[in-house]
């Protein structure tokens, strides 16, 4: 049977809609044919446009909503304008892509939950991190249960930002680009983390802007107590001179490790890792239980892939609307925890105080979506 080729509509033109196409639908044109696109700067969705040759341009969500033929929205908009935009999709029957961070607060993942569970579409959070064949390897031997419990992890986010990135009128501020380093960046390498290890279940957190002069935060350290009782240490800053991300999970019967520079420090789950056994005798079992794992493609062409073929059979998608909530809780956990120098203890609900968001500025939205 041939495969359903769906039709893609991009709202937001810029840096990252590039990678959607380039490192996405542009290697899967069996899948998905990009046919509009969509920017408030309609120069900037022309020239989007004339780079992937794009037929529908447009400068409003609202024109895209009422193209009958559009199957799948990916919203590739600042932080703030998520929210509106994906229940304007949920709501004309859309299937809606969402870029990170998903959406404002928990109340917001869950008002969306709610919207899927009346709508006919479905929505898949981006957290393109997770796939490549290293972490899904390492992610088949934990739960297999070969590598044993897990003992404690420890996470490290350097990247770097200058004034330049910061030129960029949404960024630096808590109304549009909703918070800083734990938001924006380290969110895809704590996803990783969740998705290895979690949930968790407290979390202590210190947090500080002393790299740029912008209202966000752009260093933090957080410790974890995870669901089984381990442990984990995160760290993140946008001031380091050379970028990298840097994995450490030590498990009773083997520890793994993954250290990214420069524009790998964005892969984490490429190949290699550093797989080390406890004891030599198990070399042999992880090797073998690591060799069951098909080598597939990577990053967002993965995600892509899963994300059509479970479309095409009802199955969950490869992130979930769980998942998004899950790194949206943490977020909200951190800032807790910092705000109060106290230890915040998971699940978040509907009565913590900050259930409704992070922060108390008002979220800037410019779109007219919903
Ligand atoms: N997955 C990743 O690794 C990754 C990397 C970079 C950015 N992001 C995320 O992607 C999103 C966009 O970031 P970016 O760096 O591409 O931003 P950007 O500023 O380069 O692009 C955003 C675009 O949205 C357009 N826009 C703003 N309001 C609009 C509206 N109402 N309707 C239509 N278009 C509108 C802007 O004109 C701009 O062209 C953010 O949420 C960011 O956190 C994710």
């Amino acid at each position: 049977m041939d495969t359903e080729v769906l039709n893609v509509a991009i709202i937001g033109c810029g840096w990252v809609a590039d990678w959607h196409v380039q490192d996405g639908f542009a290697h899967l044109p069996k899948r998905f044919n990009v046919l509009a696109c969509c920017d408030r700067d309609i120069e900037r969705a022309k020239q989007f446009a004339e780079r992937y040759r794009v037929e529908r341009v447009v400068g409003d969500l609202g024109e895209v909503l009422s193209m009958p033929d559009v199957d799948v929205v990916v919203i590739c908009t600042p932080p703030a304008l998520h929210y509106s935009m994906v229940v304007a999709c949920l709501r004309k029957g859309k299937h809606v892509v969402c870029e990170k961070p998903f959406v404002a607060s928990l109340a917001q993942v869950d008002a969306v939950i709610a919207e899927e569970a009346k709508s006919t579409a479905r929505v898949m959070p981006i957290f393109q991190y997770r796939f490549g064949d290293g972490l899904a390897k390492v992610r088949h031997v934990i739960r297999s249960g070969l590598a044993g419990k897990h003992y404690v992890s420890s996470i490290d986010t350097a990247k770097r930002r200058d004034a330049n990135y910061y030129q960029v009128e949404w960024r630096g501020k808590f109304a549009t680009e909703l918070g800083g380093v734990l938001l924006t960046q380290a969110i895809h390498i704590h996803d990783v983390l969740l998705w290895l290890v979690g949930p968790v279940q407290a979390a202590a957190c210190f947090k500080t802007t002393r790299v740029n002069p912008i209202e966000v935060e752009d260093c933090a350290v957080a410790s974890l107590q995870l669901h089984d009782g381990s442990l984990a240490s995160l760290s993140a800053t946008l001031g380091s001179a050379r970028q990298t991300t840097r994995l450490r999970l030590c498990f009773e019967n083997v520890t793994f490790e993954k250290t990214g520079h420069d524009e790998n420090s964005s892969r984490p789950a490429d190949e290699p890792w550093t797989v080390i056994p406890r004891v030599p005798e198990l070399a042999a079992a992880i090797e073998q239980k690591m060799a069951e794992v098909a080598p597939g493609s990577a990053w967002f062409v993965r995600q892509y892939e899963l994300f059509h073929e479970a479309l095409a059979s009802g199955a969950p998608f490869p992130v979930t609307l769980a998942d998004a909530r899950a790194s949206i809780e943490l977020v909200t956990g951190l800032f807790a925890a910092s705000e109060s120098c106290c230890v915040v203890e998971f699940p978040i609900g509907a009565d913590h105080p900050k259930y409704n968001g992070w922060f108390d500025a008002p979220l800037y939205t410019n779109d007219a979506g919903a």
